[in-house]
């Protein structure tokens, strides 16, 4: 998906062995749709040849304020004023103190003192040694700088180039794309918390086996990253599924429609908004045999008996907080066929605002999918679409929604 179409991103890059990551940053910014201006200091250009981030902006790179290319020889000026956002990744500890000093003596640190600060956010993912990044003098040039207006994209913790293991590696850059590009979303949600069940459960017959279904979590995990977005606290509970937890979201995976319920309950009492994608099964094993249940030689097959499992949404909505209006509840229902009426009585059934209905097989376990949103005022269509699309979509209808509150 094209999430930074028509932004144009000032990248800066400074001296440390993490600008090996900022080549592969500087591809997904240009995949993610923006153009890229490389600015790097003398000292990143021991470390990546400005010849490299050209390739790969399509833009000449600039590193010094005497750059004759411009007309008016001042490019830190002109730099600055077009960009939707400067980037320093990586960061050294040194150029963090530069700009806590706001120090121009060089054209990077000179381009962010000289940039509207209101107009053009300045974001820096951190790099450097762990004792270095620990330092009180980093820890209070950090806050310096995040006072003067910047914001800080956080560092990463594990192995350092140096052979130490701690914090302050830089975030890589698929990390980084998924800050910036949540930096860069409408703030719908600020305050409200989030929470969302995905994927399937899974129900035990015996310490091998089990019941589950083909349910991605896709949908969910998109829901939650779009809840983030737009500034939510998210919690996800999670089924048993492979997809990495969307960042700043907090994760409790689960197995059974059981756990799944237990959890719900516990995070509903905190949350304002529940979103249930959970494809939870409808029944579960009525016993769990502690060993393998085995072939007893006979030739019969063993007799499973089943018992439902609770309805978690249904029990989420009939909540006191549900009813009050201080927790919004919000399902799915993936139907075969005549999605309109069945959504609509679901709606009714489970007692909540707004259920979002679609077309199981046309949306298990895929990237793209349609959605009909029914609430009490009618049904309204979003068009096939990523299912990360569609998320942020939904999490716009869903603040729509929301009770305005008033400031205390
Ligand atoms: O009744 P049905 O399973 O079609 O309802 C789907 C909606 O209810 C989804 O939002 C799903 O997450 C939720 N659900 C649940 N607990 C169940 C069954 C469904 O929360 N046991």
């Amino acid at each position: 998906m094209q999430d930074l179409l028509g932004k144009h991103i000032v990248l800066g890059l400074t001296g440390g062995i993490a600008c090996y990551k900022s080549a592969e940053l500087c591809r997904l910014f240009v995949k993610a749709g923006a153009t890229v201006q490389v600015v790097m200091t003398e000292a990143a250009t021991q470390f990546m040849t400005p010849v490299t981030m050209q390739a790969l902006s399509g833009r000449p790179v600039y590193v010094s304020q005497w750059d004759v290319r411009e007309d008016n020889n001042m490019p830190h000026i002109n730099l600055s004023r077009e960009a939707d956002a400067i980037v320093l990744a990586p960061c050294s500890a040194d150029f963090i103190a530069r700009l806590a000093e706001g120090r121009s003596d060089e054209l990077l640190s000179l381009m962010c003192l000289a940039r509207p600060i209101e107009q053009v956010p300045l974001l820096i993912a951190p790099a450097m040694n762990r004792e270095m990044w620990a330092h009180p003098a980093t820890q209070r040039n950090l806050q310096q700088v995040a006072a003067d207006g910047a914001t800080m994209l956080g560092v990463g913790s594990g192995w350092q180039a140096c052979g130490e293991t701690g914090d302050g590696r830089m975030l890589e850059p698929a990390q980084l794309l998924e800050d910036i590009t949540a930096f860069f979303h409408a703030k719908l949600l600020v305050g409200q918390q989030v929470l969302v069940t995905a994927g399937p459960t899974f129900e035990a017959l015996d310490p091998i086996r089990g019941i589950t279904n083909h349910s991605s979590g896709k949908m969910g995990f998109a829901i939650a990253r779009a809840a983030r977005e737009a500034g939510a606290e998210v919690t996800l509970i999670a089924g048993p599924v492979h997809l990495p937890t969307p960042r700043g979201v907090r994760r409790i995976d689960v197995l059974s429609a059981l756990e799944m319920l237990e959890a719900a309950e516990r995070e509903a009492a905190r949350a304002s908004v529940f979103v249930a994608t959970a494809a939870v099964a409808d029944w579960r094993p009525a016993s769990h045999s502690d060993q393998k249940i085995k072939k007893d030689g006979s030739g019969l097959p063993p007799v499973l008996n089943f018992v439902e499992n609770p309805d978690i949404l249904a029990t989420v909505a009939r909540s006191p907080r549900a009813a009050s209006g201080a927790l919004f509840c919000v399902g799915f229902a993936a139907e075969s066929e005549n999605l309109a009426a069945h959504a609509k009585a679901k709606r009714e059934r489970k007692g909540i605002p707004l259920l979002v209905g679609n077309i199981g097989p046309l949306t298990f376990g895929q990237d793209d999918n349609s959605l009909l949103l029914v609430d009490a005022d009618g049904v309204r269509e979003l068009p096939r679409a990523p299912k990360l699309q569609l998320a942020r979509e939904l999490i716009a209808e869903i603040a729509a929604r929301l009770p305005t509150r008033t400031s205390a």
